[in-house]
C-alpha cells in the first residue's frame, strides 16, 4: 500500500509511548451516551411495539433518559469547543481512499492499517466522517424531532388537521433506525483492532500505546507527566 503524505500517517516512525488519549471526561461522556442510547433504542422501539416494554413505562424511562441524554450532548458540545478537541472531527479526506481500501479488502488479507493514531489525531478519516454524521445530521434529527414529540401537548391545536404529528413521527423513527445502524458498525468496527477488545479497552483505561513525536514527549513529561505511563 502507497504512503499518502498528510498527517494522518505522520510520526509512524517515532518512538511509541504508552499515553492516555481519551481523557476522564471524555470517556464519561462516551459511556455514558451509549447506555442512554441502548436505553433510549429498548424503550423507544418498545413503544413502536417491536419491542416487550409495556408502553407506559417505556414512555417515561424514553422522556427521562432523551432529557439527560440531551443535556449531555449539550455539555459535550460546550466541552468540545472549549478543549479544541472538535477539530478531531474534520476529516482529512486524502487518507480516505486508503482507508476503505484497507476496510474493503485489506483487513480480510492481513494488510496492516494504512492509518496510525497520534496524539492529534485520534480517528482516522471514516471515522471523523461517520462521527461527522452523527453530530450533525442524526443526532440532530433526534433531538428536534424529539423535543417537537415532547411538547406536542403545546402544539396540538395548532397542528390540527395538518401531518405535523406524523412527519415528526417519521423523522424520529427513521433517525432512530439510522442511529441503531450506525450503533451495530460502531460496535464491529470497535473489535477490528490489534486484538478484538483493544480499543474497548482504550476507551475503559484512556490508554493507548502510540508514537509520540519528542515535541509531545517533552511537553507530556513537563506538563501533563500523568498522561505517560511508560
Ligand atoms: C435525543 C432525544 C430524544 C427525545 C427527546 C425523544 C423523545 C421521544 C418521544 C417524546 C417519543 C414519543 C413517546 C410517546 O409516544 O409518547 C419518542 C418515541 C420514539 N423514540 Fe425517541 N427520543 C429521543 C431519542 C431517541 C433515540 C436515541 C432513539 C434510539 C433508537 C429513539 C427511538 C424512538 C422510537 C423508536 C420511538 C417510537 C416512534 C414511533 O413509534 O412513532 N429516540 N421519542
Amino acid at each position: 500500500m502507497t504512503a499518502v503524505a498528510t498527517s494522518d500517517f505522520i510520526d509512524k516512525e517515532e518512538p511509541k509511548r504508552t499515553v492516555m488519549i481519551y481523557s476522564r471526561y471524555e470517556r464519561f461522556w462516551h459511556w455514558s451516551q451509549a447506555a442512554l442510547i441502548f436505553t433510549l433504542a429498548f424503550t423507544g422501539f418498545s413503544i413502536h411495539g417491536l419491542l416487550p416494554l409495556g408502553y407506559k413505562l417505556a414512555v417515561q424511562i424514553h422522556s427521562w433518559a432523551a432529557i439527560a441524554l440531551i443535556v449531555l450532548w449539550a455539555f459535550t458540545t460546550f466541552w468540545h469547543f472549549t478543549t479544541g478537541q472538535w477539530r478531531q472531527y474534520l476529516p482529512k479526506l486524502a487518507s480516505l481512499p486508503a482507508i476503505l481500501k484497507f476496510y474493503a479488502w485489506g483487513i480480510l488479507a492481513g494488510a496492516p492499517h494504512p492509518y496510525t493514531k497520534t496524539l492529534k489525531r485520534k480517528q482516522n478519516a471514516l471515522q471523523s466522517l461517520a462521527y461527522l454524521w452523527f453530530m450533525v445530521v442524526i443526532g440532530p434529527a433526534l433531538w428536534s424531532s424529539g423535543i417537537a414529540y415532547l411538547t406536542y401537548p403545546l402544539w396540538a391545536k395548532m397542528a390540527a388537521g395538518t401531518h405535523a404529528l406524523e412527519i415528526v413521527a417519521f423523522i424520529h423513527l427513521a433517525a432512530a433506525y439510522l442511529i441503531s445502524i450506525f450503533v451495530i458498525i460502531h460496535i464491529y468496527m470497535t473489535t477490528t483492532g490489534k486484538t478484538p477488545l483493544h480499543y474497548i479497552k482504550t476507551m475503559i483505561t484512556g490508554y493507548d500505546t502510540i508514537p509520540l513525536s519528542k515535541a509531545e514527549a517533552a511537553y507530556l513529561a513537563e506538563d501533563e507527566p500523568n498522561r505517560l505511563k511508560s
